[in-house]
């Protein structure tokens, strides 16, 4: 299925700028679309959700279903994306989701309605899982401090060598007992609340050992993302992440995130 590097990101959040200029990267690396997987959430927090939508199809990447995806699809009142009631977050959500509600088209509803849950593949001789959130939940928060014993049952019950998730919006890679490997590639549509203004993708290569990831960081015109969110009058909150790199609420995040809150992300690159 796959022969050469694969692109991974994660929710472009209808953030058409940054989509564009991920576009652009993997064109530059020399890297076709049916190469490259989107982890889901296509539609979120940004101002044009059509448009990223489109851009996506017409690109032809692989897309698994995000929560958003579902909701949108399924007419849901909320983005499903399991914040706490009464959080910022679910407050902030209110507002994008409302608004991409009125924007998408229905073949655009139908077209997330067909999307897969998973994608399961061969790399290296692994067994590669990706999926958005986790193996039983579509909206589990998977962070890299999220722990080794549930993380281990996941690829356990999924029996795959390797999971590729998404949701969570911060990019790692952990080795865990047994050579398995939860990865996440991080989002382009927002910043990692790393206090810079870039977004994250991955790339799968293979190598010596095997299966082996590497993330990157990506510059795009997020001047132009906020503005745009402005002209919607979509939440002030989401606009400033993209200009500042700091999210506007922590809710989701666990203790170990959220410390590390404006320090700018150094991953190391391969296991
Ligand atoms: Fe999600």
């Amino acid at each position: 299925m796959f022969s050469g590097p694969i692109l991974l990101f994660g929710g472009p959040y209808s953030n058409l700028q940054a989509t564009e200029a991920l576009k652009v990267e993997a064109k530059r690396l020399g890297i076709p679309a049916d190469h490259c997987i989107c982890t889901g959430d296509v539609v979120a927090y940004g101002a044009d959700p059509q448009a990223t939508v489109d851009l996506i199809r017409d690109w032809g990447v692989h897309v698994i279903l995000g929560n958003c995806e579902q909701s949108l699809a399924n007419d849901a009142d909320d983005c499903g994306c399991g914040f706490e009631e009464g959080s910022a977050c679910e407050s902030l959500s209110e507002h994008w989701y409302q608004f991409a509600k009125s924007t998408l088209n229905k073949d655009s509803l139908d077209w997330m309605n067909g999307l897969p849950p998973m994608l399961r593949f061969t790399y290296a001789g692994q067994n590669v899982l990706v999926l958005h959130g986790g193996f039983d939940n579509i909206n589990q928060f998977v962070f890299a401090s999220t722990s080794k014993t549930f993380k281990r049952r996941q690829l356990g019950a999924a029996k795959a060598d390797i999971i590729i998730g998404g949701h969570s919006g911060i990019p790692f890679t952990q080795g865990l007992k047994d050579r398995k490997i939860w990865h996440n590639a991080g989002t382009i549509g927002l910043p990692a609340n790393d206090g810079t203004t870039d977004v994250w993708y991955s790339l799968l290569q293979k190598s010596d050992t095997g299966a082996t990831f590497s993330h990157h960081r990506l510059a795009y015109d997020f001047s132009k993302s906020a503005d745009r969110m402005r002209a919607k009058n979509l939440a002030e909150g989401y606009a400033q992440a993209m200009e500042k790199g700091l999210w506007p609420s922590l809710d989701i995040l666990p203790h170990q995130e959220r410390k590390q809150t404006g320090e700018a992300l150094i991953l190391p690159t391969p296991l």
